[in-house]
């Protein structure tokens, strides 16, 4: 009997110690990232050591801000597991939620967010990875301090009324931006922007292109609030540049604490700051010619499609003569309630979706994703093992494809990628809008799966008889059916809504 005892309290107290080991382990592990971390730092000989101390408190707030995601990706996890029937999946690698955004700047005049990399959900987003997103919002009679990043971006603006000035050497310009402008601004260009609408939020959509992290430099600041980067050099160094006589006059313009990046400006400093814009970004699309710098606007245009059930806006690359060195393309969707767009899918862009408007969801097939052999997402590099497995499956019936499901709200995101076949539907309450970047655009075509221009209907009907295995007439019944094309009525909306929104 005593002897049962012990055996059990053995057995149990080697079960704690394994417990705790692991634990252990875990916690070594992020010591060790941290450890690692804050010896870069370290020896960073340029820096000084305040900066190394920032330097270090970045490292601690990255791995607080991974094991935050960590922790919402497991929460994550296990709602989606209670939640969808059939074809489950525990998360989405190609939806980006509000979790997704990291605010950068939060100030009472405005706020700045950045996505996290594509990477950090999925490895399945390898391809687009030196692309991000960025929000931009002023709120009304701001200014915000002139910055430039080290990255090339293509802008959107979503909402308001302002003026975007450009900055370059010997070179200075003004532009009138309103919905609908889409602008193009070089690595390296100084930007100021100016919200002059007394109601109105100012916002704009970024994405930009960089390899890797990418960041905002501010000079125009003081110690802190932002910081400037003159602040990296040394005073002597400065008043020498500057050819300053008094280091003081140095310290007293870069030592104060500002007041923010958003700053509220004044009737008058606000008429000053606008009042040279120019609204004649040039008349899209731009054939030929010079190279217009300011913005234009995609609603000046036609729709490339439109119906009772949407309309999309389209800046193709070559038609916008300063999209093409990015090889982006800007689209806008407007999905009415209770119809959707497609299923169709892109020939060569990887296309990155900002939901601006509006509530509905989106579905894709994809033949990479399959929940049960997927970890976390952040680590999902997956093994030669399962990619052998796939193999293996492919050779017996043919790939397999996992319906991929999303929410859509304002601000979630989703990627779609070539060649992958998509639909995105509107709810019945309100219209969806959507802001398009496509990603290595340049001859990309939209192939139709359905509706008047589906490809369907080009094929001969041996190859449809020959590939349903059924008559032609049947394959006919279904694929020319549909008298619209690109925007559908949804599927409420056909049956009269009688059904229960997902
Ligand atoms: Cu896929």
């Amino acid at each position: 009997m005593t002897y049962f005892f012990k055996a059990k309290f053995l057995l149990l107290l080697f079960f704690l110690s394994l417990l705790s080991a692991n634990l252990i382990l875990a916690f070594e592990r992020e010591d060790l990232e941290l450890q690692r971390c804050q010896h870069q730092c370290k020896h960073q000989e340029k820096f000084d050591e305040r900066q190394q101390r920032e330097c270090e408190q970045r490292c601690e707030d990255y791995l607080e801000e991974k094991q935050r995601r960590q922790h919402v990706e497991q929460r994550r996890e296990q709602g989606y597991q209670e939640e969808e029937d059939g074809k489950q999946y525990r998360d989405n690698p190609y939806l980006f939620d509000e979790q997704s955004w990291r605010t950068v700047i939060e100030e009472e005049g405005g706020s700045t967010k950045v996505l996290e990399r594509f990477t950090r959900k999925s490895n399945l987003l390898r391809g687009i990875d030196n692309f991000r997103v960025s929000l931009y919002e002023a709120n009304p009679r701001t200014f915000s301090l002139p910055n430039h990043w080290d990255a090339e971006s293509v802008s959107f603006v979503t909402n308001g009324y302002g003026t975007i000035t450009l900055v370059k050497n010997n070179n200075r310009e003004t532009f009138n931006i309103k919905r609908g402008d889409i602008l193009r601004i070089p690595a390296g260009t100084i930007v100021y922007l100016v919200n002059k609408d007394k109601q109105e939020k100012l916002q704009i959509i970024d994405a930009f292109s960089i390899p890797g992290h990418f960041e905002t430099f501010f000079g125009l600041g003081g110690k802190e609030n932002p910081e400037s980067y003159f602040r990296a050099f040394n005073t002597e160094i400065l008043a020498a540049a500057f050819n300053v006589h008094s280091r003081e006059k140095v310290e007293r313009l870069f030592g104060e604490r500002k007041k923010g990046v958003f700053l509220r400006a004044s009737e008058k400093q606000i008429r000053e700051l606008t009042k040279h814009a120019s609204s004649e970004g040039g008349i899209w699309p731009f054939r030929g010619g010079g190279r217009p710098r300011g913005p234009f606007n995609l609603f000046d245009q036609r729709p490339s499609t439109s119906n009772n059930f949407g309309e999309l806006y389209e800046a193709k690359p070559h038609e916008f003569k300063q999209l093409p060195e990015l090889d982006v393309g800007v689209s806008f969707a407007n999905i009415s309630r209770g119809a959707m767009a497609g299923p169709y899918f892109n020939t060569r862009a990887v296309k990155v979706a900002v939901v601006v408007d509006g509530t509905g969801w989106f579905e894709m097939a994809c033949p990479h994703y399959h929940p049960s052999t997927s970890q976390s997402f952040e680590e999902q590099g997956r093994s030669r093992l399962q990619e052998e497995e796939e193999e293996e499956r492919e050779g017996e019936s043919g790939p397999q494809y996992q319906k991929i499901r999303g929410q859509l709200s304002p601000g979630t995101v989703f990627v779609t990628l070539v060649g992958h076949p998509l639909v995105v539907l509107a709810s019945n309450d309100e219209n969806l809008q959507l802001v398009c970047f496509e990603i290595n655009a340049e001859h990309n075509e939209r192939i139709q799966l359905a509706g008047k221009e589906n490809v369907i209907q080009q094929l001969e009907k041996e190859a449809k008889e020959l590939s349903f295995g059924v008559p032609e007439k049947q394959v006919d019944e279904v694929f020319n059916s549909q008298k619209e094309s690109f925007f559908f009525p949804g599927p409420h909306h056909r049956h009269g809504g009688g059904h229960a929104s997902t």
